[in-house]
């Protein structure tokens, strides 16, 4: 089964004993490549850093709502200049988090915005988190509307999935597709149309059964794509190159 991983972050440090020992192994274990999601300006460009010295790493530049309080002034500039790296894909992760509320709640809002805005700007997809904050995502991002990105670690109904689609978004899931108790995002997943789905691990977060409570790493997507094929009753090697497909037309990766 060839690989590809949507959304993880091997800047973290646990990773540090071994990231590179990580990113050699992708080719032996069929992944094809990764997508590495920044959470803050310094991780962004620790992103970008990564994904200029490893082929099979792209990066994501952006900064996660936990940060939003913390923005240096210059912080859209900055964001932009590292995304003219060739190995820039998208904005991400940017979005709403009201589950730990890091940052005041319109705090996130502005940081937010204005980073959709930037990737309008430099026509390139956004990478969203949204915690416990449907209502208000769900308004700004109709405000950006028509949009190119996904919804990352996607936790909400059916409903909202498919109203992420109407705006033009993908929706992508995790390990927490396989939990005992995912019935709701399980039921979202299968109501979407294959070519809007996507699969990330978010490692080293929410390993998938049977790995769950491990560090989290891009080959256990694997789990989370089996876990898809079980659910829609289709192969798996087909869903991971559906997986592949749209990671290529959303975030142009692989060359051709
Ligand atoms: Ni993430």
């Amino acid at each position: 089964m060839t690989l590809f991983d949507t959304h993880v972050h091997l800047t973290d440090e646990r990773f540090d004993a071994d990231r590179q020992a990580v990113i050699d192994n992708f080719e032996a274990e069929q992944i094809l490549g990764v997508i590495e999601a920044a959470t803050d300006e310094a991780d962004s460009a620790a992103a970008v850093k990564l994904a200029c010295a490893n082929a099979r790493v792209y990066a994501a530049v952006g900064v996660h709502p936990h940060a939003a309080k913390d923005v240096s002034k210059d912080y859209v500039n900055i964001l932009g200049r590292l995304a003219d790296s060739q190995k820039v894909v998208a904005i991400g992760e940017i979005g709403l988090d009201y589950h730990y509320d890091f940052s005041p709640r319109d705090v996130q809002q502005a940081v937010f915005k204005a980073q959709i805005a930037l990737a309008k700007d430099l026509k390139l997809p956004i990478i969203i988190h949204s915690r416990e904050a449907t209502k208000d995502m769900m308004d700004i991002l109709a405000a950006f509307a028509p949009l190119s990105g996904v919804v990352h670690c996607f936790s909400g109904s059916k409903e909202t999935a498919l109203e992420s689609i109407k705006l033009g978004l993908h929706v992508s899931f995790t390990g927490s597709l396989t939990f005992d108790n995912a019935r709701k995002v399980q039921e979202a997943f299968i109501a979407l149309p294959m070519d809007r789905v996507m699969a990330e691990t978010d490692g080293p977060y929410l390993a998938p059964v049977p790995v769950r409570g491990k560090r989290n790493e891009p080959k256990y997507v694997r789990h989370v794509i089996e876990k898809m094929a079980a659910l829609r009753n289709m192969d798996a090697d087909e869903v991971a190159k559906i997986n592949i497909e749209n990671a290529k037309a959303l975030f142009g990766v692989l060359g051709e």
